[in-house]
């Protein structure tokens, strides 16, 4: 009977593959919603976790799950010092991935941009001085 139920289990736990459930997208907002030990979801390295079944077999509590509930726990996660098993166990409790820009990729874009558009206005401004002085020469000598 426990031996069906463990089965049952493992083969709910396959219904979506790896890629299928990284595929969805939660904004970290989405995710702060699922904050008590009823609906715990964690993000640990911009993927998102629905731990709440897992909450009385955590090794390390329940407590410290509930306490970093609906929010990045990556820092977290990292000091713990988990062992190679335990960030194998997190699959199966991976649901997507979050879906906001990060900070970082703001900022590329934005120096991007720049990088982009810089050139081009220093080029405006040198033709405007040539054909500025150019003018104000001819004016003169004429
Ligand atoms: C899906 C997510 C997680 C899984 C599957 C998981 C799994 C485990 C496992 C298997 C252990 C036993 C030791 C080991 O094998 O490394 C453990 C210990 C521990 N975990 Fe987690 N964990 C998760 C998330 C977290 C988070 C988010 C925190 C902190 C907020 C945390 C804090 C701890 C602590 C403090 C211990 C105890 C370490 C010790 O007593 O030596 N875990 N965890």
């Amino acid at each position: 009977m426990v031996e069906l139920v463990l089965i049952e289990e493992d083969v709910r736990g396959k219904d979506a593959g790896e890629g299928e459930r990284m595929s969805r997208k939660y904004s970290a907002t989405e995710v702060s919603e699922h904050n008590s030990a009823e609906d715990c979801w964690l993000i640990i390295q911009g993927k998102v976790y629905d731990v709440t079944k897992y909450l009385d077999d955590h090794p390390g509590g329940d407590q410290i799950l509930i306490a970093a509930a609906g929010e990045d726990a990556t820092d977290e996660f990292d000091e713990a010092g988990h062992s190679e098993d335990a960030r194998k166990m997190m699959d199966k409790y991976l649901i997507g991935q979050v879906d906001e820009p990060s900070t970082s990729s703001i900022s590329n874009s934005s120096s991007l941009f720049l990088y982009k558009t810089l050139p081009v206005v220093a080029s405006v401004l040198v033709l405007s001085v040539v054909v500025g002085t150019v003018l104000w020469r001819r004016k003169r000598t004429a």
